[in-house]
């Protein structure tokens, strides 16, 4: 891709009649080697495909050498690293690909470019942070308090317990410098209409931070269609080793006082690069949208609107499942006419049962699932679900309706052998 092409086209690809799932399980290894295990915890780390596999591998058989130096496996190390870059952009939808940067995880991201916005608050003190988000995107911006921040609260309605970017107005004004907020959240899976957010922060004059951490896994990431200015992604949540990358509008970090040494161009993507990471992963990243890629015939677009027409259909499986099961409640997005409004991250209770124990009976019967507050504490606190929090199925496209039937049944084992009967 090269700078400032046209913004990605939305359905490029020809329609595809039926999810390849087979195929599509057939290319996870760990799929096969699990056997009966279902993996149920995607949204906590989801597996890759084998050609993931191989490019970590070959990188680090072939050149795991540090780049730029003046020699071939240094060049490969860097080439690699440019066309990894070049395919985020495209996976994002960025005006070019310097607008990447690779590095650790997303909260280091956060905590990076949040340090260097600290730094800039002069007139503009109050960064907007939401009820909905993962603490990496809450307690990150809550630390800039200390250099003057003020922070402003954007809660979740009573009602639905949703973000409603209506209520930002009554936030926003002329000393808002930054909004904070998630494109899905991670405990419920319910998705936040990011653009009208954009819409409204650009209109005060704020800039936007969106994690898109959660999300990207199930949906197109598009940094111009959610008129943001940040976006943090993690790379072991979208079939990529551990990694993290950010991907931020040029013109927006080149004013950022970010850490870097003096030697280092104060542009992007270099600002943001402190020290070397690690660049296996970072091949593992390039195969790994090249997967997706496939999956749309070449068309990132197609292949995240795919990704999520299948899910809606184990998204409301899983609202059949659970909402057949007489004693639990789903948190979050149930009506079946507003599965666009959701991923098929499913958070649900157990009446009288903890959900300790409902994840410990599932792990028993070979599903992987996860309780707690999944890191969202706040949220978990206004659903009412703390201290034990709740549990969460987070289903990604390899998943099947066979899986959710299973676990379905699991399920129901549990509770039964949890209530004696
Ligand atoms: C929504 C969300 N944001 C941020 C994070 C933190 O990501 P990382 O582990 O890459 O720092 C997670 C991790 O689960 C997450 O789900």
């Amino acid at each position: 891709m090269t700078t400032d092409e046209g913004v990605r086209q939305q359905h490029a690809a020809p329609p595809v009649d039926a999810f390849p799932i087979d195929d599509v399980r057939r290319r996870f290894p760990a799929i096969a080697r699990a056997g009966r295990f279902i993996f149920f915890d995607n949204a906590a780390g989801a597996q890759v495909p084998s050609p993931v596999v191989d490019a970590v591998t070959d990188h680090l058989l072939a050149r795991n050498v540090q780049r730029g130096g003046p020699y071939r496996h240094s060049r490969e190390v860097d080439a690699m690293i440019a066309r990894a870059r070049t395919r985020v952009a495209t996976f994002v939808n960025a005006r070019g690909a310097d607008e990447i940067a690779f590095g650790l995880n997303a909260t280091s991201f956060i905590r990076a470019i949040s340090l260097a916005v600290g730094q800039t608050l002069a007139a503009r003190p109050e960064v907007v942070v939401s009820e909905l988000d993962h603490e990496a995107n809450v307690a990150t911006w809550l630390a800039l308090e200390r250099v003057g921040a003020r922070i402003v609260w954007w809660r979740v309605r009573d009602s639905d317990r949703r973000l409603h970017p209506a209520d930002l107005d009554a936030v926003l004004g002329d000393r808002t410098r930054l909004v904070a907020c998630t494109v899905a959240s991670n405990a419920t899976g319910t998705i936040v209409d990011v653009a009208e957010v954009g819409r409204r922060a650009h209109a005060v004059g704020a800039e936007v931070f969106l994690d898109a951490v959660h999300y990207a896994p199930h949906g197109a990431v598009d940094v111009r269609a959610f008129d943001c200015d940040y976006l943090v992604c993690s790379g072991y949540k979208i079939f990529a080793p551990h990694m993290g990358f950010a991907w931020c509008r040029r013109e927006a970090i080149n004013r950022l006082p970010t850490f870097r040494e003096d030697f280092i161009p104060d542009v992007t993507p270099d600002k943001l690069e402190a020290g070397t990471y690690a660049y296996e992963n970072v091949a593992g990243m390039e195969a790994a949208i090249e997967y997706l890629e496939q999956l749309g015939s070449g068309s990132i677009g197609a292949a995240m609107a795919l990704v999520a027409e299948y899910e809606r259909t184990l998204s409301s499986a899983m609202l059949d499942a659970l909402q057949g099961i007489p004693g639990v409640t789903v948190h979050g997005v149930t009506n079946r006419s507003r599965l666009h409004e959701r991923v098929p991250t499913l958070c649900f209770t157990v009446d009288g049962i903890e959900s300790s124990i409902v994840a410990d009976g599932l792990a028993a019967r070979d599903v992987g699932v996860r309780s707690g507050h999944m890191y969202s504490p706040r949220l978990m606190a206004r659903l009412g679900l703390m201290p034990g929090g709740a549990v969460r199925a987070s289903l990604v496209h390899y998943n099947t309706p066979e899986e959710v039937e299973r676990f379905r049944a699991a399920l129901v084992d549990v509770i039964d052998e949890a209530r004696g009967s």
